[in-house]
């Protein structure tokens, strides 16, 4: 038998820190350590990001090789978020992981973090993985793309969004509505109890497969703003209200463009990836569409949905078995298209 492949995964590209080992495709840790400072700003603060990544970066490799029961000796090669992201953040990261490869003298792996996002799908969890040519909807709080994937390195941005993320949008609504940041899941979390047709809004009118939600944001605030001058109390008497109706609007927006793309392409294997993947009211109507367009849906485990580095481990696993290997000189971008080629930029 070849000899196994173990990989250490780093990831900090926005404000979690995480390591992961990952042993043939398979995951023995995957340890991420969240930043709470940022619920304080409603969003996250980059400088402040950078501090706490510095903070956390080694014990949290230190846990995961722990976690995993390996020896540092026992790492094959060391795959770490090259971009996009925060450059603070990604600076964090790459210095360490370059530090660390070469100390232990092994190869670096550069990724693609949205490409991470995606071949989380490929982690062997003993589920059905989706096959190629799929479309995959990333969603979070920094992203919003459609991609046809057409191998573990051939994707094709089909659509993606011109101003803010849905998780975005998501954040910046509860923020609105004077809710903590991350304020997805809390929407979603009172959503439950309302009435998604209380409230509309209006819904963006962008052409081909990309996606707007700052209009949505804008019309959103000045509803809040108008009622509130004639009830101060409105938010909280109508919370669950307010929630499911912001949130079927951005879900809607989210599958109607998923839907065309499906349609365009002929292709109904449809992966989800990403924050918001989390959300209940995607889940549901995914299935829904499952049932009623034939539609096969993959929705990885919650902890590979969010930023972690276990999808980073994935994807350089994929890059070990083809050769494809970075260098010392690699310095982390910031804006790193998923088609472009690193040493392009
Ligand atoms: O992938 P992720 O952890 O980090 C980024 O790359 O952004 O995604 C975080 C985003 C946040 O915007 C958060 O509000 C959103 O995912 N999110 C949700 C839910 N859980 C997390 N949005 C809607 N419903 C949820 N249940
Ligand atoms: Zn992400």
């Amino acid at each position: 038998m070849s000899k196994s492949i173990t990989i250490l995964g780093i990831e900090s590209s926005c404000d979690d820190t995480s390591a992961a080992v990952l042993k043939d495709g398979k995951i023995l840790a995957n340890i991420v350590a969240n930043q709470s400072i940022h619920e304080l700003y409603g969003g996250v603060v980059p400088e402040l990001a950078s501090r706490a990544h510095q903070q956390n970066i080694i014990p949290v490799v230190d846990q995961a090789i722990k976690r995993a029961g390996i020896k540092k000796e026992d790492i094959d090669a060391i795959a770490f978020t090259r971009g996009p992201g925060l450059m603070g953040s990604l600076l964090v990261g790459t210095s360490f992981s370059k530090a660390f490869a070469l100390g232990l003298n092994i190869p670096l792996i550069e990724v693609n973090h949205m490409q991470g996002h995606i071949l989380a799908h490929f982690i062997e969890e003993g589920i059905e993985k989706p096959s190629f040519p799929f479309l995959c909807l990333t969603v979070s709080g920094g992203h919003t793309q459609i991609v046809l994937v057409n191998d573990y390195f051939d994707m094709q941005i089909l659509g993606e969004t011109i101003d803010d993320a849905a998780g975005e949008a998501f954040d910046k609504a509860a923020k609105i509505m004077g809710l903590p940041y991350p304020g997805g899941p809390l929407i979603d979390k009172y959503a439950k109890e309302g009435n998604p047709n209380a409230y509309k809004f209006s819904k963006p009118q962008i052409p081909d497969l990309n996606f707007s939600f700052s209009g949505l944001k804008t019309g959103f605030m000045n509803f809040i703003n108008t009622e509130k001058s004639k009830n101060e109390n409105f938010v909280n008497e109508h919370l669950a209200d307010i929630c499911a109706s912001i949130q079927s609007t951005i879900i809607d927006i989210l599958l109607a463009k998923l839907e065309s793309a499906s349609e365009r392409t002929n292709i109904k294997q449809i992966a989800i990836a990403g924050g918001v993947s989390a959300n209940s009211e995607l889940r549901i109507k995914l299935n829904k569409r499952q049932k009623e367009l034939d539609w096969k849906v993959f929705i990885p485990k919650f902890e590979y949905c969010t930023d972690n580095a276990a999808m980073i481990a994935i994807t350089g696993y994929y890059k070990f078995l083809k050769n494809d290997f970075s260098n010392q000189t690699a310095a982390p971008i910031a804006r790193y298209d998923l088609n472009s080629k690193a040493n392009e930029l």
